[in-house]
């Protein structure tokens, strides 16, 4: 039996690595495409309505005529199939194949639909306690980063050079100063007791995990804001971390930058509060657990 991931192509269900698809793929060509990456605890996909109910507005958003809830029956069908209990779905929908034109091709294509379910050892528990360095970079993204679409190019290339100076995550800056997310997170901070972070918009995506987190946070009583965080307030915050469907809630405890940038901080780094996992972030990480367990 192959060792490659269980997949399901236009509906029918085949190993990952036999999947074949046409380089006139609109995905391929011009990344016209949407996507979803879903964590599975347990066999059980987490937050699975609110992922599929984004795909669907995502869907709608570039008129790609795909159906979500026959997505969301193909995905479930493929999970079972697995096996797999701790693991992350990856769903890509694109506009389909056709001759290379710009413009859509009339009569519409037929939407190809990619569903994946791969293990996922969490390798981020450690990182969790310790926290982890973040990188400063220039926003190049274009204006609808609301819409999970497979043009990463401006997150892969920040998420490469936050690699390449020893930080685990790129954080965007725009030219005033403002940071909107992370390369593949949501990005949050804690000032005076406070959790804040940016509002949604169309140019920050609207994490799922965010959205759960926020909840969280209400619950436990932790007031929110949803305000933009500054580079030039960063030495404010007591605490600073992530969200996402990988990353759960995860501290940042270092921020860093190139210090001839128009992104730098003073003298290119600074230690967040002390420097440690804080008690907001703590806290969040025991609620989420709850809601995973529960
Ligand atoms: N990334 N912001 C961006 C730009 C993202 O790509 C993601 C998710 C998030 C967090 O969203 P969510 O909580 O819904 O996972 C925020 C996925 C995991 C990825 O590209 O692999």
């Amino acid at each position: 039996m192959s060792n490659s991931p269980l997949a399901n192509w236009n509906g029918e269900q085949m190993p990952l690595d036999e999947v074949q698809v046409s380089v006139l793929d609109r995905g391929f060509l011009f990344g016209d495409a949407v996507y979803e990456v879903i964590r599975v605890y347990n066999g059980k996909p987490f937050l699975f309505e609110e992922h599929i109910q984004r795909l669907d507005r995502n869907l709608a958003e570039l008129r790609i005529a795909a159906d979500a809830r026959q997505i969301a029956d193909r995905t479930l069908e493929t999970l079972q199939a697995s096996g797999l209990a701790e693991a992350l779905i990856y769903i890509q929908v694109t506009r389909g194949a056709g001759p290379r034109m710009h413009r859509f091709p009339d009569p519409p294509l037929s939407p190809n639909i990619l569903v994946f379910a791969k293990e996922f050892p969490d390798p981020y528990a450690a990182a969790r306690e310790q926290g982890v360095r973040a990188w400063l970079t220039e926003d190049l993204r274009w204006k609808r980063c609301d819409i999970k679409s497979v043009n990463l190019l401006a997150n892969c290339l920040a998420a490469q050079e936050a690699y390449e100076s020893g930080c685990t995550e790129a954080l965007f800056v725009e030219p005033d100063g403002a940071l909107t997310e992370g390369s593949h997170t949501s990005l949050f901070g804690v000032r005076d007791g406070a959790v804040l972070t940016a509002p949604l918009g169309e140019n920050i995506l609207p994490g799922i995990t965010r959205g759960l987190v926020l909840n969280l946070a209400e619950q436990a009583g932790i007031p929110v804001h949803e305000e933009l965080l500054k580079r030039d307030r960063l030495n404010e915050l007591d605490e600073l971390f992530l969200t996402g469907t990988t990353s759960e809630v995860m501290p940042v405890v270092e921020v860093l930058s190139s210090q001839r940038s128009e992104q730098s901080v003073p003298d290119g780094s600074i230690t967040i509060g002390s420097g440690q996992r804080g008690p907001v972030v703590e806290r969040l990480q025991a609620e989420y657990r709850v809601r995973v367990e529960g």
